[in-house]
């Protein structure tokens, strides 16, 4: 995407890494679920590009929800403190959720929607994350699957936005600090 290459710092991951660890993602979450028919629910809205290329890869009947939260604050770094802004349109109750997510930085989203999601009984929870910042973890929280650990580094692409833009790129890249002032 030509609009974007003079805010891009580095290339992290590439389309065809991304495409390659997708896949791989999906295949084990089609052999760790097979016989179940899970929910598949993507956390709005950094997630939309890899919840479409993810619930591509699995093979197995399966059902889809979204659910939009938000963290107060702007900038680079979310709040401790998280509000659901649209939630899911299904009931979960007995049913096995993948919990779909861009990234894990601090943990406190995922930390608040697990909460959140738990008191309605599903039978079982587990958290599929595209990137995941160890680093940077407030909570103890681990996702089960991760499709890239990345350094401390503030990246957009692939879902991943900066003040809402960036999220059409096919690629992840590290956003260059001076364009959010850092
Ligand atoms: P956490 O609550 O700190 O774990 O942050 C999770 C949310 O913060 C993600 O869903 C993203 O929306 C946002 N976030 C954290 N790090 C980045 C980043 O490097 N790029 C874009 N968004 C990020
Ligand atoms: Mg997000």
């Amino acid at each position: 995407m030509a609009y974007a290459e003079k805010d891009i710092l580095e290339v992290l991951e590439t389309q065809e890494a991304l495409r390659e660890r997708v896949a791989a993602l999906g295949a084990q979450i089609t052999a760790d679920y097979a016989g179940k028919e899970p929910i598949i629910i993507s956390v709005l809205r950094g997630s939309f590009i890899f919840m479409a290329d993810l619930t591509r890869s699995i093979d197995l009947p399966c059902t889809v929800d979204f659910i939009s939260v938000s963290s107060y604050g702007v900038g680079t770094s979310s709040s401790g403190q998280v509000k659901i802004v649209k939630d899911l349109s299904e009931s979960i109750e007995g049913r096995d959720l993948i919990i779909v997510e861009d990234i894990l930085d601090s943990g406190n989203t995922l930390d608040y929607l697990r909460n959140v999601l738990m008191a309605r009984k599903p039978a079982s929870i587990r958290i599929c994350t595209l990137l995941d910042k160890p680093e940077r973890r407030e909570k103890d929280i681990q996702a089960d699957y991760v499709g890239f650990n990345i350094p401390n580094a503030f990246v957009v692409g692939y879902g991943l936005d900066y003040a809402e833009r960036y999220r059409n790129l096919p690629y992840i890249g590290i956003l260059k600090p001076e364009v959010y002032g850092g």
